[in-house]
């Protein structure tokens, strides 16, 4: 298995162009179930998630060929409406299949994804929002079935969930006449998934605020689109920059998408600009302690909140971190811990007590996230950082350590 050794202590500086977003490549990859007809989606990232989802598609009937970030999703033979366990279990996010093929054919199966590392994670407001449409919904074996002719409907979500968001509009889409999500999440991912369903012919409104009205069409054609970057990877890079210390610019990198997170830099002290077609981050020494709590977006991403813990464990004073979305999402805290953060990590906040410098050790990843928190405090480490079971990281950043080397960091991955 590989790992990531890092020498950490060296400056970051240059200019990247951020990828295409993974969190919004996924749902729009799904999303050409609800066509027989050619799609093409640009910008798309090389990540193992990714190639599960080509796996996804495949598995349920379509072609997909790939040419650097350019992947066609074409007709391959009549789709079947099964996702298996052996992928589902690999990917949580198979479960968005439930919506376009549930709307399409009057009957789905999928796999329940089971536990993860980052929480419980369940189905019940996907399951809730299609039964809302109409779905009778019943498990049997592990198995999620879903059945019945969905109807334009009123849908409101207890909880703004990304995912479930996401797969009603995609049943909705395939459904004529209008249904209104009410709660919606309001992530930029759902927003390019809503301009993806209005190229397919559906026409989608809304999408980005917490009310989406989704008119659907029986029919769906094909489309071209291309995917917009990935504010993780560009938040994750803005983190490390700040930690580690340099100048760096990030092209593509969407202001828009990430005020929660450059406002929290701005008051720890590291100073974020706009620049043409990106931004541009400069360390400034220690940052200031500054408490954050992770909320659906606008507010602060959790998928940023290991990263910004690693950033803080090197503050000036003490700074809490309260995540909301996810329980068991610290277990980052501990390996941070044998590189010598303080940190007191309960179930739904920590308490970080910055250290004037980090050292190297040997650390583990638990999950996509909080491996690159692990990368972040690596970077602004003393000394080397070995850093395990980085097919975690893989699954949601391209070749990390080949970005980082390119601005300048001491980082390789030992086969
Ligand atoms: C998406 C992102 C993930 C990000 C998360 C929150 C993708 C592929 N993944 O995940 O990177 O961390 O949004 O921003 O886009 N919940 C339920 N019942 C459900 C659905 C969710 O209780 O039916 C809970 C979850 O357990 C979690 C919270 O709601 O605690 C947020 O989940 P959700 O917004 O659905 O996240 P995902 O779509 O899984």
């Amino acid at each position: 298995m590989d790992e990531f050794v890092i020498d950490g202590g060296r400056r970051l500086r240059g200019t990247y162009q951020v990828n295409g977003s993974k969190n919004s490549a996924l749902p729009i990859l799904i999303a050409t179930l609800l066509t027989d007809e050619d799609c093409v989606l640009d910008n798309v990232p090389a990540l193992r998630d990714i190639r599960t989802t080509f796996r996804l598609l495949e598995t349920l009937g379509k072609k997909v060929e790939v040419s650097g970030k350019r992947v066609k999703v074409t007709y391959g033979k009549a789709l079947v409406t099964h996702a298996p366990y052996d992928i589902v279990k690999q990917m949580r996010a198979s479960i968005l299949v439930a919506g376009p093929l549930l709307a399409r054919f009057g009957k789905v199966r999928v796999s329940l994804p089971g536990g993860c590392a980052i929480g419980l994670r369940p189905v019940d407001i996907h399951v809730k929002g299609l039964e809302a449409m109409g779905a009778a919904a019943s498990t049997k074996e592990g198995d999620v079935y879903l059945t019945g002719a969905l109807e334009p409907s009123k849908v409101r979500f207890r909880f703004p969930s990304v995912g479930a968001t996401e797969n009603v509009m995609m049943a909705a889409a395939a459904v004529e006449g209008e249904t209104v999500i009410e709660n919606a999440a309001r992530e930029p991912e759902i927003e390019d998934l809503g301009h993806f369903l209005t190229s397919l012919g559906a026409r989608v409104t809304g999408a980005g605020t917490s009310r989406v009205v989704v008119r659907g069409a029986e029919r769906l054609k094909g489309a071209h689109h291309r995917v917009i970057a990935d504010r993780i990877e560009s938040g994750t890079l803005l983190v490390a920059v700040a930690a580690a210390g340099g100048d760096v610019t990030l092209k593509g990198a969407v202001p828009s998408h990430l005020t929660a997170l450059i406002k929290a830099l701005r008051r720890a002290g590291a100073k974020v600009s706009e620049v043409k077609g990106g931004l541009r981050v400069r360390a400034a020494g220690r940052p200031k302690a500054v408490n954050v709590v992770t909320e659906p977006h606008p507010g602060f991403p959790t998928d940023v909140q290991a990263p910004w813990m690693a950033y803080m464990t090197l503050a000036k004073g003490v700074s809490r971190v309260k995540e909301a979305i996810f329980e068991r999402r610290f277990l980052h805290a501990a390996e941070l811990a044998r590189m010598g953060a303080r940190i007191e990590a309960h179930s739904e906040s920590a308490v970080v007590t910055g250290v004037p410098e980090l050292s190297g050790a040997a650390i583990m990843a638990s999950d996509i996230r909080a491996g690159a928190g692990l990368v972040v405090a690596a970077l602004a480490a003393k000394g080397r950082t070995v850093i395990q079971r980085v097919y975690h990281i893989d699954r949601g950043y391209e070749r990390l350590e080949l970005v980082l080397r390119g601005l300048g960091a001491r980082m390789r991955r030992l086969r």
